[in-house]
């Protein structure tokens, strides 16, 4: 039948990723090949997946993805460069875990980017080079992540520039979640015209689009984000895309109200009026993506069926989510069909 990839082909590349352990079902690995024209490793290129002590890297599990992307005449992303999660300790922090002196820290952040982004050159389109480095507080621009307190606000700059230098020919982009909502636009309107003043290369807005089915605005605040980029004069990626369906509440509220079995509401499978809603969701979205021609040069959903999504364990343990194109079984939903009418 038609395939996400021929059906936007020459407009922008379809993306998946996937974990080792996705890769390595023949069944899953067989949808992201035929389906998809871009692979992201869910964790295998991210600095904890690479690295523990300064120095040492392991590549393996990340060289099967070079390798399946060759194979399947797929483009490859790196995901990612410097992010405060899933990081080893020895990037910013000492022994007594406080903050390293700007000099070393700024030296390690460079050998981690030399290391890596020298090791894919030619490999890679793009980088995501920072991950969610602006702060979700209304008062406050930037995350105080590990990097921040031992080098400044700068160590975004010097992340593209350290980026730029191992690999010119890689695009760089900024990724982040919730920069679909006005207050973390404009702050991200910021860092960009901040990058650009001082002639730092960056090709791209990644929006995660993480998004939950009941949240109704989601999609026009996407539409005028892209829009706001697109004025920067950078390009938009949309990079972890997923539609989680369950309910979302406070992190402790939800617990207690997973334990007593009210907050997994699916568990025997998705209603039809839900997956329909699912797939109205995901049509507008896409509406949206082809509404400017070339702004938009990537979607990449953040994963490939149910049964593997991230979203059965956040924002907490035990869900039993449906939020991507196909089910549990790797039937394609009423979502997928939808993506395929739209484009
Ligand atoms: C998630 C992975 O999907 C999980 O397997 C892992 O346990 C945690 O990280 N934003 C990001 C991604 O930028 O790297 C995250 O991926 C999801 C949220």
């Amino acid at each position: 039948g038609e395939t996400l990839r021929h059906a936007a082909r020459g407009r922008f590349l379809v993306g998946a990723a996937v974990s080792s352990w996705g890769l390595n079902d023949p069944k899953v690995a067989g949808l992201v090949a035929s389906q998809f024209d871009s692979l992201t490793a869910e964790n295998e290129f991210k600095p904890a997946s690479l690295s523990r002590q300064p120095g040492q890297y392991r590549f393996e599990a990340a060289d099967r993805f070079v390798e399946f992307a060759r194979a399947h005449d797929m483009k490859l992303v790196g995901h990612n460069l410097c992010w405060h999660s899933q990081a080893p300790a020895w990037l910013f922090r000492g022994q007594d875990n406080k903050p390293l002196p700007r000099d070393q820290a700024l030296k390690n952040l460079k050998d981690h980017i030399d290391a890596v982004a020298g090791h894919f050159k030619g490999k890679v389109i793009g980088w995501d080079v920072v991950n969610e480095a602006i702060s979700d507080a209304k008062d406050e621009y930037l995350r105080k992540t590990p990097a921040l307190r031992a080098i400044g606000d700068d160590y975004i700059a010097k992340a593209f520039e350290f980026a730029h230098a191992a690999d010119p020919g890689a695009e760089l982009y900024y990724n982040d979640y919730s920069n679909e909502n006005p207050v973390k636009r404009e702050k991200t309107v910021r860092l960009v015209r901040e990058l650009k003043a001082k002639g730092v290369r960056i090709d791209a807005v990644g929006m995660q689009c993480h998004f939950v089915l009941s949240d109704a605005d989601a999609i026009d605040k996407l539409d005028q984000s892209i829009a706001a980029y697109a004025a920067e004069g950078v390009k938009v990626a949309i990079t972890e895309l997923d539609v989680d369906v369950l309910p979302r509440r406070g992190r402790v509220a939800d617990i207690g109200a997973l334990e007593k079995g009210g907050d997994n509401p699916y568990k025997e499978g998705l209603p039809p009026a839900v997956a329909e809603a699912q797939a109205r969701f995901y049509a507008r979205l896409f509406e949206v993506v082809l509404k400017r021609p070339g702004v938009v040069n990537r979607v990449t959903f953040w994963g490939v069926h149910d049964g593997a999504s991230w979203l059965n364990g956040f924002p907490v343990r035990g869900r039993t989510n449906h939020p991507l194109l196909w089910d549990r079984q790797l039937k394609p939903k009423p979502a997928f069909g939808a993506v395929l009418d739209v484009l």
